[in-house]
C-alpha cells in the first residue's frame, strides 16, 4: 500500500488502516429476492471485487471495480466506511411496450468506500434482481471538485467457464449493423470475426471490443447478458476481449483519449448481468427498464404506438427512385398523396416520407459528407403544405426523417427549427438517421476551433442523442433514430424514444446481394441478443421476396443477384418476434393490395397487455406470444433458422373459459426461404386454453397466429 511509502501519513493514518484491515477483509453478501442468484462484494489491500452465483454455481468469478481519474484513483487503498442495505417490491406501468406492468422487485446493497491516498469518497450500489444484477458507481460532491476526467473504468466481467457467446465487433466501420458471430468467448477477435462472417482486416482502431448486449449461453443452460442501463453523460462502454473468457469494460474515448468527462456529483450508468435459466427466460428480462428513471414527461398523449407505410423500400430496396431530385425523385407530392390514399384507406397511423427534404444531391453517403441536410425547408417537388392538408383530411400523419449523415453539428443548429417544422405540420413521429460509415468520423469542432473526429458511440454522441430526444419531447414528436446509439432503458424515462434500429435490419436485404445480406438465423439471434436492450425498427412485411430489385432506377430489369432469404409467414412472424411500438409494413403498397396475408399486418397491434416467449434457442427458433392492449386477442408469431422444425406448442397462455378463432398463417408444406417463401397457407381453427398446437416450420419459415375470443 502506497502509505508505507510514507511514514508520517502512516502514523496518522494507523488508527483508520486498523479498522479498514478489519472491514477490508469481510465480504458483503447479497441474496435476489427469489434466493437463487447471490451476489459478493470482496476487498482487500489491493483491490475490491464481486463475483456472482446461480443456485450456488458460480457464474461471475472475482471481477475487479474501480475507477481511475486524472485526479484521483479510486481502485486501491480503499476502505469501507459504511454498508447499507434496503429493497423494493414495486409496480409501475409503461406508457407503451411489450406488458403494461413491470415489477420491479430487487435487494439492494450499497458499499461506501473511501480513498486512503486521496480521501475521495465512493459508494458501489448493487442491485440484486432475480433476472440478474446491475451495479454503478456514484461520487457524491465532496472536497470542492468540480470537474474530472474518467481515464480508465476497471469493472471486469469473468465469466467462470469459457461458453458459447453471440457478438458483433465494436471499433468497427459499420456502428452496429453486423450480423452476430457464435464462437467461444475466448475466441473472440476481429480476425475471427473475419474469417465466419465478413472481412474487418481493414485498418485497426480500437481495442479487440464487441459491442453489448453480449450474449453467452453456458453447458448448464443457463444464460448470461452484460449491457448497461440508463447511459447518461457517459461514453458506451464495449466489452474487451483477451483470449480468455474473461472480459473487461472498455469505454469508447473522446478523440483526446479520455473516456469521460465528468461533474461531481456523478453517477455511472448501470453495469448489468441479466441471468435467466433459458434463451427464452434471459429474452423477458425487465432488469434494463428496471433500472432506469422514471417517465419524465408530463403529458405522454401525443405519443402513438402504430403502424406505418412509406416511400422507402422502393428506394433501398426495389432501386425504383432515388432520395435526391432528378426523374425518379420519390417524395413527389403526388406520389405522397398516394399513400396517404393507401395508409387511410387500410387504416395506418403514418406514412414515411423520406427524400422530402434538401441536401440529398451531394454525395452524403458513407462517409458522413451530409452538411448540405436541410431539415426545415422542403425539396421543390414536395408541397409541405399540401400534403399536410390532404393526410389531415384523410386522418393519418406523416412520419418525418431526418437523414444527418452524422454531422451532428448542422443538425444541432437546426434543431429547434427542425422540430418546430415538425409540429407546424402534424408529424408527431420522426425517424432520424446517421449513416457515417468510417469509424471514427463525427466531426466536433472543439473550443480551440479545430476539428476533432468522434466515434459515433462516445459521451459525445451519447449526450447528442440525448439531447435530440428532449428536444423532440418539447415538440411533441417521437423518434424512431437509425444508426443510434445503443438503448439502455432510456424509453422509460423519455417514452417518446419509440423504436430505434442499431441491429442490421431489413435494409441490407434491400440493397446487399443475395451473398451478403442476412442469414435465415440471424433474426433468430436478435431476440436474445440486440432485443434485450429495446425494441428495434427492423421494418418487417417484404411480400415481393423473389424477384423486386431493379437494375437501377433508370434500368427497370430485375437485378437476379437479389433474393429476401425470408418467407412471407415470416415476415408476419416479425411483427409478434421483433418488438417494436411502431412497426413499419415496408413493402410497396401494390404488393399488398388484394394479398390475403395482409389482413395480419392490418390486425396486428403494437403496444401490449402481456409478452411471454414459450420457447428459443439462440440462432435456431423462437416462439412468442402477446396479448393486445386494447383486445381479448392474442397473437403468436414464431421463427426458425435455415432448418425446419416441428414445435410443440401449450395454448395455456391463453385465458381460461373463452374458445378462440385461429388465423394461421403458414408456409406451404413444401415451402420454406428456397422453395415457395412467397406462398402462404391460411387456415381457421378453434382452440382454447390448454389445447397442444404442433407449429411446422419449413427452413428459414415462420408461422403467425391471431387467437380472437368467438
Ligand atoms: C439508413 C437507414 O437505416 C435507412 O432506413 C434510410 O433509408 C437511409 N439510411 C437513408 O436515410
Ligand atoms: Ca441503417
Amino acid at each position: 500500500m502506497k502509505v508505507f511509502q510514507y511514514p508520517l501519513l502512516c502514523a496518522l493514518l494507523v488508527f483508520s488502516i486498523s479498522c479498514v484491515y478489519n472491514d477490508l477483509n469481510r465480504d458483503h453478501y447479497l441474496l435476489s429476492p427469489d434466493e437463487t442468484l447471490s451476489f459478493t462484494f470482496h476487498s482487500n489491500e489491493q483491490n475490491i471485487s464481486y463475483s456472482l452465483k446461480k443456485n450456488n454455481q458460480l457464474l461471475i468469478e472475482k471481477s475487479l471495480l474501480g475507477i481511475l481519474t486524472d485526479q484521483f484513483d479510486l481502485s486501491d487503498d480503499l476502505t469501507v466506511k459504511k454498508v447499507q442495505r434496503s429493497n423494493k417490491n414495486e409496480t409501475w406501468t409503461q406508457v407503451w411496450g411489450e406488458q403494461k406492468h413491470i415489477t420491479d422487485n430487487h435487494n439492494e446493497l450499497a458499499i461506501y468506500l473511501s480513498s486512503i491516498t486521496s480521501q475521495m469518497e465512493m459508494v458501489i450500489r448493487f442491485r440484486l434482481f432475480n433476472d440478474g444484477l446491475g451495479f454503478r458507481y456514484e461520487l457524491p460532491e465532496q472536497k470542492e471538485l468540480n470537474n474530472f476526467k474518467i481515464l480508465d473504468e476497471l469493472t471486469e466481467f469473468n465469466f467462470s467457464e469459457d461458453s458459447q457467446s453471440w457478438w458483433i465487433p465494436a471499433y468497427s466501420y459499420r456502428r452496429f449493423e453486423f450480423l452476430y458471430a457464435n464462437t467461444l468467448i475466448s475466441d473472440i477477435s476481429r480476425d475471427t470475426y473475419s474469417k465466419l462472417v465478413e472481412d474487418l482486416t481493414g485498418p485497426r482502431l480500437g481495442p479487440e471490443a464487441v459491442h453489448t448486449p453480449f450474449t453467452v449461453q453456458r453447458n448448464d443452460g443457463i444464460c448470461i447478458a452484460i449491457h448497461e442501463a440508463n447511459l447518461t453523460n457517459y461514453s458506451s462502454m464495449t466489452l474487451q476481449a483477451n483470449g480468455t473468457s474473461k472480459m473487461e469494460c472498455d469505454l469508447i474515448p473522446w478523440s483526446d483519449g479520455t473516456k469521460v468527462y465528468a461533474t461531481l456529483p456523478f453517477q455511472s450508468p448501470w453495469r448489468t448481468i441479466i441471468v435467466g435459466n433459458n434463451p427464452a427466460e434471459l429474452a423477458m428480462s425487465t432488469l434494463t427498464l428496471n433500472l432506469n428513471e422514471p417517465n419524465k414527461l408530463s403529458n405522454t398523449d401525443w405519443i402513438e404506438p402504430g403502424k406505418y407505410i412509406g416511400i422507402w423500400w422502393e428506394m433501398i430496396g426495389t432501386n425504383q427512385s432515388t432520395w435526391g431530385s432528378g426523374a425518379h425523385h420519390g417524395a413527389k407530392t403526388q406520389k405522397v398523396k398516394d399513400y396517404i390514399d393507401f395508409g387511410s384507406k387500410y387504416g395506418f397511423t403514418g406514412v414515411l416520407v423520406e427524400g422530402w427534404n434538401t441536401g440529398w444531391d451531394v454525395n452524403w453517403c458513407c462517409s458522413g459528407d451530409g452538411e448540405a441536410f436541410d431539415f426545415y425547408h422542403s425539396h421543390p417537388d414536395f408541397d409541405s403544405k399540401e400534403v399536410k392538408e390532404y393526410a389531415r383530411k384523410k386522418n393519418i400523419r406523416i412520419v418525418g426523417h431526418h437523414e444527418t449523415g452524422g454531422q451532428i453539428q448542422n443538425y444541432e443548429s437546426q434543431l429547434d427549427s427542425a422540430f418546430a417544422y415538425a409540429q407546424r405540420n402534424d408529424i408527431r413521429v420522426i425517424k432520424t438517421g446517421y449513416v457515417n460509415d468510417v469509424s471514427q468520423n463525427i466531426s466536433r469542432t472543439g473550443a480551440d476551433g479545430n476539428v476533432y473526429k468522434e466515434w459515433h458511440h462516445g459521451q459525445y454522441m451519447v449526450e447528442h442523442f440525448r439531447k435530440v430526444i428532449e428536444t423532440a419531447a418539447k415538440y411533441q414528436v417521437s423518434l424512431v433514430p437509425h444508426e443510434p446509439i445503443k438503448d439502455t432503458g432510456i424509453r422509460r424515462t423519455y417514452p417518446n424514444i419509440l423504436s430505434r434500429e442499431g441491429a442490421k435490419g431489413q435494409e441490407f436485404n434491400g440493397f446487399m446481394s443475395t451473398k451478403d445480406n442476412n442469414k435465415p438465423n440471424h433474426t433468430t439471434i436478435l431476440p436474445f441478443t440486440r432485443l434485450l436492450s429495446s425494441p428495434m425498427d427492423y421494418t418487417p412485411g417484404i411480400f415481393n421476396i423473389k424477384e423486386y430489385r431493379y437494375n437501377s432506377p433508370d434500368d427497370r430489369t430485375i437485378n437476379t443477384n437479389h433474393y429476401i432469404p425470408s418467407t412471407i409467414s415470416k415476415e408476419l412472424a416479425l411483427y409478434i418476434v421483433v418488438y417494436a411500438p411502431v412497426q413499419m409494413a415496408a413493402d410497396l403498397p401494390e404488393n399488398y393490395t388484394d394479398h390475403p396475408a395482409f389482413q395480419f399486418i392490418l390486425d396486428v397491434p403494437t403496444d401490449w397487455e402481456k409478452t411471454e416467449i414459450l420457447n428459443g434457442e439462440i440462432g435456431q427458433y423462437i416462439t412468442t406470444v402477446r396479448k393486445d392492449i386494447h383486445s381479448n386477442d392474442w397473437y403468436l408469431g414464431s421463427i426458425t433458422n435455415e432448418k425446419g422444425r416441428d414445435l410443440k406448442i401449450d395454448l395455456s397462455f391463453l385465458d381460461s373459459g373463452v374458445q378462440y378463432q385461429a388465423t394461421i398463417y403458414k408456409d406451404p408444406t413444401n415451402g420454406g426461404w428456397q422453395a415457395n417463401p412467397e406462398e402462404v397457407v391460411i387456415e381457421s381453427i378453434v382452440v382454447e386454453k390448454n389445447d397442444l398446437y404442433k407449429l411446422s416450420l419449413m427452413p428459414g419459415g415462420g408461422q403467425a397466429i391471431r387467437f380472437s375470443p368467438m
